[in-house]
């Protein structure tokens, strides 16, 4: 990593510890009645019913709303959260009060896991705000640490109809300062499957997200 690479993430870093302590608030406001529906949805999708004491990895965890999720729905569960915003971990931690989940600190494109190693990775609403070559090399390392027989879950942001949300959705884009988010948003399924063999689109039902199942076999 060079020494610009590593002033831009340290940048985008301060950025999510600031936005860390509105994130929740934010995502109310923005998704209203939408969110946990949209968290049951993802994690209604890993499909794991019927594995005994499954293992997630909750990539770009964020405040750690979906791996909580994992945790109550799957008691006993192996739930890693993993970001690299200490101050979004903080908040993590903080509604985390039944301690059900590990929290990682550390940047998506290296993930310090072994092969083969979990039944679902999931990356929620995050992978888009990522740079170019950091969202090209978290999904290969996705598809790394996925058992053969898991499934990588990545779930997006449709484009909102309604105009206020719209309007709240081209700011953050805004926010994330380059034209590169909107444009993979745009990509529909093109990046994930230049890495994954099998990707299956889905929407939640309200369809303002869409799910990606993607596997390696
Ligand atoms: C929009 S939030 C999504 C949080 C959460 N997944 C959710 O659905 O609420 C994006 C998250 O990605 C994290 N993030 C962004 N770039 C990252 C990177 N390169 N490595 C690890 N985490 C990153 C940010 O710190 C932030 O918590």
């Amino acid at each position: 990593m060079n020494k610009n690479m590593i002033t831009i993430r340290t940048k985008r870093r301060k950025y999510y510890d600031v936005f860390s302590h509105f994130y929740d608030l934010f995502i109310r406001l923005h998704s209203y009645k939408n969110s946990q529906e949209t968290r049951a949805f993802l994690v209604d999708s890993a499909g794991l019913e019927h594995v005994k004491q499954p293992k997630v990895l909750d990539v770009c965890c964020g405040t750690g709303s979906v791996t909580l999720t994992f945790t109550e729905r799957f008691p006993g569960i192996f739930a890693v959260g993993y970001d690299f915003s200490h101050g979004m971990l903080y908040k993590a931690r903080e509604k985390d009060v039944n301690h059900t989940c590990f929290l990682v600190e550390g940047d998506a494109a290296i993930l310090p896991f072994g092969d083969d190693y979990f039944d679902v990775v999931c990356c929620s609403h995050a992978l888009y705000e990522l740079k170019g070559d950091s969202r090209k090399a978290a999904l290969f390392e996705m598809k790394r640490v996925i058992k053969p027989d898991g499934a990588v879950l990545i779930m997006e942001h449709e484009v909102p109809k309604n105009f206020v949300i719209k309007i709240l959705f081209n700011l953050r884009m805004m926010m994330m300062g380059r034209t590169d988010a909107r444009e993979f948003v745009k990509l529909g399924l093109a990046p994930y499957k230049k890495v994954f063999p099998d990707v299956i689109l889905t929407h939640t039902k309200s369809g303002t997200s869409k799910l990606m199942t993607c596997r390696k076999e």
